[in-house]
């Protein structure tokens, strides 16, 4: 159970994986020399390659995505004091990210899209808000537009948490292009994957020089000739040469791959039809979503539980640390990290917590839905059926019929 890339790997990763092993260089920085000669690191040139698929200034490779959303959080000035706005709906990973720069998570609802809503993050802003995170969950772009006019409008950051949503794009530009922003994810749940990995797009060159220091001891980017650059403590989230290999070849397939998803959601959506009491999702832009998953929405949440028991899936609200309502590092009593505490820095009031209810038209929505894989198949997700990259369309044929079937005896049985 899978993302699409795993079952893409073939020859062409062998390929650079032996070249990296062959040549004994397991560093990004060993041959480092970036004038596009055979001797570039993998790592840099999936960068290079990366940056040019998106059209994005900067591209960073790191460890995770979740070590992308951290750096860049922290790079663009994010800390105690501050509130992020993110949905309630999304990875835990962006609401952690968060919670270590010492900042303070502030949930927000989502719509039908099952997505960040706009109108709710306008009336959760107040004084201390610095950044919005739009997570494109499901591999669905965010309603962009709506969300860059409110951050312009009230001088916030828009950050784009794009790790379910590597190569999609909104209106033909591509996502993590339009924050100050973007993280990608390479685990294996992803569009692209090389087991673990991350990468931070930005087209502000001192994001990236900060970025870059952080998730490498305080360097500069690139270490072209130096090691020193801005003086502040960096970490070390960088991305291993052989993970670059990996990328580098699965980059290279992300288009083609894209192409499959979005031609087989169309077969499957198509084969399952319309059905009575059950609305499909819909999407900010179809031609931008990556096609992952396919999302159906129903009238009750008793009718989505029973479907989905009958499948031997979960519908959205009981998928792991995705909803806010299963994560207990948002209950009262808990703490965000080892060192946020419970309190805000001033001691004024406590920080908020988010304990099931707190968020009614989230939980509304999550319990009603049932997302069928197209690519993605993750049962902790709550795709765990459906079709997979490599369906064809008997296979298509044959899970539509079993959601159709399955979909007209629960409401057959409730009539
Ligand atoms: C929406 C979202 N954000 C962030 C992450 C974290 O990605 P990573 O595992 O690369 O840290 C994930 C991972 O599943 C995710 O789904």
């Amino acid at each position: 159970m899978t993302g699409p890339g795993i079952p893409r790997i073939g020859p062409e990763e062998e390929a650079e994986l032996l070249s990296v092993v062959r040549e004994r260089e397991l560093s990004r920085y060993r041959f480092d020399d970036h004038d596009g000669t055979a001797r570039m690191s993998k790592v840099a040139r999936f960068e290079q390659e990366f940056r040019a698929l998106t059209g994005a200034r900067h591209c960073l490779g790191m460890n995770s995505c979740t070590s992308a959303l951290f750096a860049g959080l922290l790079a663009a000035g994010v800390g105690p004091g501050d509130e992020v706005i993110v949905p309630g709906y999304t990875f835990i990973a962006p609401i952690a990210a968060i919670a270590h720069t010492g900042a303070e998570p502030v949930l927000a609802e989502i719509d039908e899209s099952l997505l960040i809503d706009p109108a709710d993050v306008a009336a959760r802003i107040t004084s201390r808000t610095k950044a919005v995170i739009a997570v494109h969950m499901l591999g669905a772009p965010c309603d962009l537009d709506a969300l860059g006019a409110l951050t312009r409008d009230h001088g916030l950051l828009l950050v784009e948490d794009c790790a379910q949503a590597g190569g999609g794009t909104y209106h033909g530009r591509h996502l993590g292009t339009f924050g100050r922003f973007g993280a990608f994810s390479l685990n294996v749940f992803k569009t692209f994957t090389a087991g673990d990995g991350g990468v931070l797009l930005t087209g502000d060159d001192d994001l990236y020089e900060t970025a870059f220091a952080l998730h490498d001891h305080g360097a500069a980017p690139l270490r072209m000739g130096v090691t020193d650059g801005p003086p502040l403590f960096g970490l070390n989230l960088r991305m291993h040469e052989l993970t670059g290999a990996v990328a580098l070849a699965q980059v290279r397939k992300l288009p083609d791959t894209l192409r499959t998803l979005r031609a087989n959601r169309e077969k499957f959506a198509d084969a399952i039809g319309d059905l009575s009491g059950v609305t499909r999702r819909p999407l900010h832009d179809p031609d931008g979503d990556c096609a992952t998953v396919l999302a159906y929405t129903f009238a009750s949440a008793a009718m989505a539980d029973e479907v989905a028991g009958r499948l031997g899936t979960i519908t959205l609200g009981r998928s792991g640390k995705h909803n806010y309502a299963n994560m207990p590092q948002l209950q009262p009593g808990r703490r965000a990290s080892p060192t946020s505490g419970t309190r805000r820095p001033d001691g004024a009031a406590p920080r908020r917590t988010y304990p099931p209810g707190s968020l009614p038209r989230t939980d509304d929505l999550l319990d009603r839905t049932i997302a069928l894989s197209v690519g993605v198949v993750d049962s902790y997700l709550g795709s765990g059926v459906g079709i997979d990259v490599t369906a064809g369309d008997d296979a298509i044929e044959a899970a539509a019929r079993l959601f159709r079937t399955t979909v007209g005896d629960v409401a057959k049985a409730a009539s």
